[in-house]
């Protein structure tokens, strides 16, 4: 991987997680090249981390043999249609993360048939705890799938999959994920400093059991459901808790706000195909 130098078009928040991650890495901040089309933002990546800015799109475009392409979606055909040229010159690898929008999409907007991969990080990337959901249209060699998992790798766990509508499931589940549980945090504390505890306290506890909780689901093989039965002992102030939660619907909840999210993805494709 730190072979290759890579372009990232788009300074906004990924970008500033994916960078940070890949440095923390061991990755070369002089092969780590950034574009955004407000010059302060690539300034400031440039000083926070030493990466090479530069206010030359086409230059980013020229130097990168991966580029990401890291503008919202409503940006990015555009960005792609002005890029055509030079990316058919150059053949980077495209790695794509704007949610919604396929490789089928980004080769009508490129005029040609190129290896593209779209993943879907998320911002815990910034401490090299992301999740990220990978796919590759049909165009990509494995070297490159290799060379885009190494990348995205460095900055948490990746997963593939074969079809590519299973990107708007991990959209869903992980790219929005993170909200999900600072929102389930915020619930928690709000709900203790309600009942007498001071803020700072609140937040502690908080905060500490959902990374205890984290990392005891992840470092064990125990099923959730297993996990949460041995907190909830019969007749118990957990079980009490859980049967709230549970008689307020939060398993439906939860599978209809992630049934939403992925219809949104879908609906941002659609309106593009559409456009
Ligand atoms: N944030 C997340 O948690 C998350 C998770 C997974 C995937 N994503 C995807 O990641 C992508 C970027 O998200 P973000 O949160 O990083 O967005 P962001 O903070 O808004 O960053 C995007 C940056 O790209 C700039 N830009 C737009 N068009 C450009 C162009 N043609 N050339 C150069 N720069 C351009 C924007 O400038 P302006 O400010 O002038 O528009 C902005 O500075 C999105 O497509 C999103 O779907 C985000």
């Amino acid at each position: 991987m730190q072979d290759s130098n890579i372009g990232f078009i788009g300074g906004g928040h990924m970008t500033s997680s994916l960078i940070s991650g890949l440095l923390s890495s061991g990755f070369p901040a002089k092969q780590l090249f950034v574009y955004d089309r407000n010059p302060e933002k690539t300034e400031h990546l440039q000083s926070k981390f030493g990466v090479e800015g530069s206010p030359d799109l086409k230059k980013v475009v020229k130097m990168a043999q991966v580029l990401v392409l890291a503008v919202k979606p409503n940006d990015m055909k555009n960005l792609v249609e002005s890029l055509g040229g030079e990316i058919a010159q150059q053949k980077p690898l495209i790695i794509s993360i704007a949610a919604g929008i396929s490789t089928t999409l980004l080769e009508q907007w490129l005029g040609e048939h190129h290896a593209i991969i779209r993943a879907m990080p998320n911002t815990p990337a910034l401490l090299r705890v992301g999740a990220t959901g990978l796919y590759a249209n049909s165009k990509t060699l494995e070297s490159q799938k290799e060379l885009a998992e190494s990348i995205l790798r460095a900055v948490g766990v990746t997963v593939w999959v074969n079809h590519e509508h299973d990107i708007d499931t991990i959209t869903a589940t992980s790219g929005s994920g993170p909200a999900y549980f600072f929102l389930v945090m915020e619930a928690l504390q709000k709900g203790a400093e309600q009942l007498g505890l001071p803020k700072a306290t609140a937040k502690i506890l908080t905060l500490q059991t959902a990374l205890g909780a984290a990392r005891m689901a992840m470092e064990s093989d125990i099923p959730l459901e297993t996990l949460i039965q041995r907190v909830a002992s019969p007749g118990g102030t957990t079980e009490k808790a859980l049967s709230v939660l549970e008689s307020g619907g939060i398993q439906e909840i939860f599978k209809k706000a992630l049934e939403a999210a992925k219809d949104r993805s879908r609906e941002i494709s659609e309106n593009f195909k559409e456009s």
